[in-house]
């Protein structure tokens, strides 16, 4: 494979990429300006939000802590990470369980038992998800076959040997989800979607990764699973759906990205 440059010409998704996260970067300093002032002032509460602690926990005014360029850093890697992952895994999910009405039979009657559970406007709570288990699955197998994130890097702190090939120390290694979500050793038939290959023990351990491991493992994985099952909690209750086109490409730019945006006609319960 051809390794891919980063070169920064005018007209290239480099370029463009750097320009938006100079732009962002911009309006971040007008925002952390704001916010400084206001904490100074008492109008701001070092708790209210992630800006708020990461500025209240050491800045550039002291010897300690994160500086202002990290800390904007740390709000649009969250922006992208927590953001985009969830979406994209919500509209992946979608896709799933229209292609497969047998497992949205299953997935409804699990959601439904919930809900007759509570009262009429009663919030979810953590136990709630807990009994969402069929539900869950039918989430990690999305994410095994349509992973939001393809992998990421890890720099070698000495120097190793994986496979025959020999890393230096301070060389950069790749990881790739789909070495192992696509490999017919770890999943049987990996190509087919089936929620049931998470039953019991489920997957050995390290083979299924859509969230990464070890120590930079995706802090936000438990609140990624609250906000996906609270989510299709509440469309389930009410309606089925249909694909608009059941044939729709799906591209990986980074993340899976239906090229019509995943189009779905909804059909209330009722009907
Ligand atoms: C389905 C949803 C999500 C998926 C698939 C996902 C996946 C990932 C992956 C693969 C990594 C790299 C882990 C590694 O290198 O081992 C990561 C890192 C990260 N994720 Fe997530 N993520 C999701 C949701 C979230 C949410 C909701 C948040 C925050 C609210 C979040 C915050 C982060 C952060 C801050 C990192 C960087 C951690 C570090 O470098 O130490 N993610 N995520």
């Amino acid at each position: 494979m051809v390794p891919k440059v980063p070169i920064d010409l005018p007209g290239t998704r480099y370029h463009k990429a750097r320009v938006a996260a100079d732009a962002l970067r911009q309006q971040l300093t007008q925002i952390i300006e704001e916010r400084r002032i206001a904490l100074r002032n008492g109008r701001a509460s070092a708790e209210q939000d992630l800006l708020s602690f990461l500025l209240s926990n050491g800045s550039d005014e002291e010897e300690r802590g994160l500086t202002d360029d990290e800390i904007k850093d740390n709000i649009i890697l969250l922006l992208y990470a927590g953001h985009d992952t969830s979406s994209s895994t919500l509209t992946s999910l979608f896709k799933f369980l229209a292609e497969n009405p047998h497992c949205y039979d299953q997935v409804l009657r699990e959601q439904l038992k919930v809900a007759s559970s509570k009262e009429e406007g009663e919030l979810l709570e953590w136990k709630d998800l807990q009994r969402m288990k069929y539900t869950w699955r039918v989430v990690q197998e999305t994410l095994r076959l349509l992973p939001p994130a393809q992998g990421g890097f890890r720099k070698a702190i000495k120097d190793f040997t994986y496979s025959g090939f020999t890393i230096p120390k301070g060389w950069k290694a790749y990881w790739t989800v789909n070495a192992t979500h696509f490999n017919s050793k770890y999943f049987i038939n990996p190509k087919k979607f089936d929620p049931s290959r998470f039953e019991g023990a489920g997957p050995a351990p390290y083979t299924f990764v859509p969230f990464g491991g070890g120590l930079r493992i995706c802090p936000g994985n438990e609140f990624a699973r609250v906000e996906i099952l609270v989510f299709l909690h509440n469309v389930l209750k009410n309606f089925r759906w249909n694909l608009v086109d059941p044939d729709e490409k799906i591209i990986i730019d980074p993340m899976p990205l239906p090229l019509k945006g995943l189009p779905i006609k909804l059909i209330p319960h009722s009907k």
